[in-house]
């Protein structure tokens, strides 16, 4: 079985990109892996501290490990992230729970300290499990995966305020990371109804230049499907998306709820949940996948 390095590798090779799409609930789960199945796509699942807590630790790995048991044939497989990890702890807890990757995101400390922690999580995660893969993060793009009303405070969004090529030549060296997910104008979040600022894919195009490894665009969520289809043209090979499913996921709600008063089987209203997301994870996975 093809590790999840190999296959972002793959898909670097290919011009397209794997999709990873975060999940706190069953629903959530089983709407991402119907699409990626119907798509016979691999896809990653990523689940945060918070995400991860909901869900159980052990029950999200349990769940992944049957699911690929039971539908994963050739390409078709899910892997499963531990997304934006803030502690060493939890580090280790995820390698011990045999994560294919984890991301550990130091990106609000200063630069020598985001270094210092990465390489150290690095170091931890690879001493439990040698393949598992890990990711780092360079440049603030807020933390949330909600409805934004303004742009997360703290985030770098102007060019001369991201990080640059030498930087992230520098971060990849000393830390020793699988992957790299730079700050390139996106932010966690999105905007009820406006588009996300616009990503600089001039820096996408140094940045991979400079680090060979693969890189990750976090912040999926509101980006234009130009800017998507130009970020994988400039190296990306990973796209995280979060918030336009938890979107998706309280509209499906809300209409279950409100065309069937007195349902209470849940087995009965989620079915229009699914339905929701799913358009969602279609979307995304047809459009990073385009040069397919
Ligand atoms: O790690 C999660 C993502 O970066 C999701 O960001 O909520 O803006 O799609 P998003
Ligand atoms: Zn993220």
């Amino acid at each position: 079985m093809d590790s999840l390095l190999r296959v972002v590798k793959n898909a670097e090779k290919q011009g397209v990109a794997i999709g990873h799409f975060n999940v706190s609930n069953l629903e959530m789960l089983k709407a991402v892996s119907h699409v990626a199945e119907k798509l016979r796509l691999p896809v990653v699942i990523g689940v945060s501290e918070g995400e991860r807590g909901y869900i159980g630790v052990h029950h999200v790995r349990d769940l992944i490990d049957s699911y690929n048991k039971e539908h994963s044939t050739g390409n078709h497989r899910l892997f499963l992230n531990a997304d934006h990890t803030y502690s060493l702890k939890k580090v280790k807890e995820a390698a011990e729970q045999g994560f294919d990757a984890i991301v550990f995101d130091g990106s609000k400390l200063p630069f020598r300290e985001n270094v210092k922690k990465t390489r150290e999580a690095v170091k931890i995660a690879k001493r439990i499990n040698k393949n598992v893969i890990v990711e780092g993060e360079l440049g603030y793009i807020g933390q949330s995966s909600k409805i934004l009303k303004g742009l997360p405070k703290g985030a770098v969004i102007k060019s001369e305020d991201l990080p640059t090529a030498e930087e992230a030549f520098r971060f990849v060296k000393e830390t020793g990371v699988d992957m790299l997910a730079p700050a390139v104008g996106n932010i966690h979040g999105m905007f009820k109804n406006a588009k996300n600022p616009k990503l600089n894919i001039e820096r996408i195009k140094e940045i991979k230049k400079a680090v060979k490894i693969p890189l990750v665009l976090h912040g999926g969520s509101g980006i234009s499907n130009s800017d998507f289809r130009a970020a994988i043209r400039a190296g990306i090979s990973l796209i995280h998306v979060s918030t336009e499913l938890r979107v998706a996921w309280r509209r499906g709600l809300e209409k279950a709820l409100e065309e069937n008063k007195d349902e209470i089987a849940p087995y009965k209203l989620m079915p229009e949940v699914l339905k929701e997301i799913e358009k969602v994870v279609e979307g995304r996975l047809k459009l990073f996948n385009s040069n397919l």
